[in-house]
């Protein structure tokens, strides 16, 4: 088995990345809707100024991606076909399919970002920057 020296700077600053927070501050979360704003059968588009991103509400836990599929850059995976599941989005266009909880492509080496998310009450935060 290999080990690995991490320091606590390191340490932290991958934490601070895997919560969304910024690199030397508190976390950057935006406001992107009410939970009940996702409906239950497809994704909620939300226009930001950094980009589109697409939520999903899937077994009790919500989820943002981004909403660009790669495969040409289309601005459509909040309409793509859910898989509950095996937390999956197909994008409607040509069929690549995404998971939703890690953006890594399925059957493939790809993938897309996504994001963190914090539920506040009723409403969703999402992190400016993806964590993956
Ligand atoms: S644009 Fe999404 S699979 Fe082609």
């Amino acid at each position: 088995m290999e080990t690995y020296d991490i320091d606590d700077e390191s340490l932290e600053a991958a934490r601070r990345e895997l919560n969304g927070e910024a690199p030397d501050g508190p976390a950057l979360f935006e406001f992107a809707c009410l939970i009940s704003d996702i409906p239950l059968d497809k994704g909620k588009l939300v226009i930001r100024e950094s980009g589109e991103i697409a939520l999903f509400r899937l077994n009790g836990s919500v989820y943002a991606i981004s909403n660009i599929c790669p495969h040409e850059m289309s601005p459509i995976l909040s309409s793509g076909a859910i898989d509950r599941d095996a937390l999956t989005v197909t994008c409607p266009l040509h069929e690549w399919k995404f998971k939703i909880d890690t953006g890594e492509q399925v059957g493939a080496s790809g993938g897309i970002p996504i994001y963190a998310v914090k539920i506040e009450g009723d409403e969703v935060w999402v992190s400016e920057r993806s964590v993956a």
